[in-house]
């Protein structure tokens, strides 16, 4: 009786020197679909964001051998439902997490509708040798093959893998690891939803392994610092498109908007009737910066447009809904044109 008594009391202490030594990852969970309760197994209806982090931590006991992780619930949406408020606090928290050393890494649960806008801001606020990693799912946790639980396992082999440190903030999605900056959600259904259309995906998790295959080349950190009272600036997105009325433009004018980000075609283009609203809004304070609705390539400084004689900056290869977040960040630094385009360059 002796005997195994001492031998479970040793089986106990190995077991918990090696959960000692492993990681410590907190996760971040916002809702989406790698939440969600659908209708039924085989229907695409369901409700994002109702079952709670800790119940999908529990639903693979395998991470159990990986890390020693918590969860911590910050919101429960939709991601389309997304908001300012809720990307500070999780900037907030995760500087809170690298300031304190409460773990190796992060990761958020989130939806995939705006995971690559949430994905973008916290890379540009928070330091790039925290691991910080969003994953999803596209098919509910009540759905058959519902691809949550292998899509959050992976995440978690990415976030503790001692070769994402640096790497700034990712996304880690059906085994494809995607560059916060470069990542965009791809198909409205398939379960391969991100890619990234100028440089691809930066790695591969499979079989619990990380293989990376490139690096990014911007700067990781940049002099963007977000805490809980700051006031973000108000920039809105406007598309062009065929027959586009200037009302587009001038409405966001007659709000005061600190910026302007075009979707325009091509190399960021658009017709007279933009031109002569832009000219308004420049003429009125307003920053707007041309980007465009091609999921590829980038806008470049005077090809087609001017401009120096418009008064407007490009986006370089961002996608409108990131050259927002780059120029609401930019603006909380300077309103000075040549510094706000040396962002977009830089970062
Ligand atoms: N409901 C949308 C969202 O939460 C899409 C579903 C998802 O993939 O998470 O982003």
């Amino acid at each position: 009786m002796k005997k195994l008594l001492s031998l479970l009391t040793c089986l106990i202490f190995i077991i918990q020197m090696q959960a000692q030594q492993l990681p410590k990852v907190i996760i971040l969970a916002t809702g989406g679909t790698i939440a969600g309760v659908g209708t039924s197994s085989t229907s695409a209806g369901y409700t994002a964001g109702k079952i709670p982090i800790d119940d999908l931590i529990g639903a693979i006991p395998a991470v159990k051998k990986l890390a020693n992780i918590t969860g911590e619930q910050i919101s429960s949406i939709g991601s389309q439902d997304m908001t300012i408020d809720i990307w500070k606090k999780l900037a907030v928290r995760i500087n809170q997490i690298y300031a304190n050393h409460e773990a190796n890494a992060v990761v958020i649960t989130h939806g995939t509708d705006t995971q690559e806008e949430t994905a973008y801001f916290l890379d540009l606020v928070v330091p790039s040798d925290m691991p910080v990693v969003l994953t999803g799912s596209m098919r509910s946790s009540t759905a058959i093959s519902a691809d949550g639980p292998k899509n959050l396992y992976d995440a978690i082999t990415v976030a503790i893998d001692p070769k994402t440190k640096g790497r700034g903030v990712l996304v880690s999605f059906n085994e494809g690891i995607f560059d916060a900056r470069e990542v965009m959600k791809m198909s409205t259904s398939f379960t391969n939803a991100f890619g990234s259309p100028n440089t691809g995906a930066v790695g591969h998790a499979f079989d619990s392994k990380v293989e990376y295959y490139s690096k990014a080349e911007r700067e990781v950190n940049t002099t963007f610092k977000i805490t809980a009272d700051t006031k973000l600036p108000v920039v809105d997105i406007v598309y062009m498109y065929a027959g586009a009325p200037a009302a587009n433009i001038d409405d966001m004018i007659a709000r005061k908007v600190d910026g302007i980000v075009i979707a325009g075609v091509g190399n960021g283009n658009f017709n007279t009737a933009y031109m002569d609203a832009v000219k308004r809004a420049v003429a009125a304070g307003i920053i707007v910066c041309r980007a465009s609705r091609a999921p590829s390539g980038r806008v470049v400084l005077h090809d087609e447009i001017n401009d120096d004689e418009l008064g407007t900056i490009v986006s370089d290869d961002l996608t409108p809904q990131k050259a927002r977040i780059m120029l609401m960040l930019g603006l909380t630094q300077t309103k000075d044109k040549a510094q706000l385009q040396k962002y977009f360059f830089q970062y």
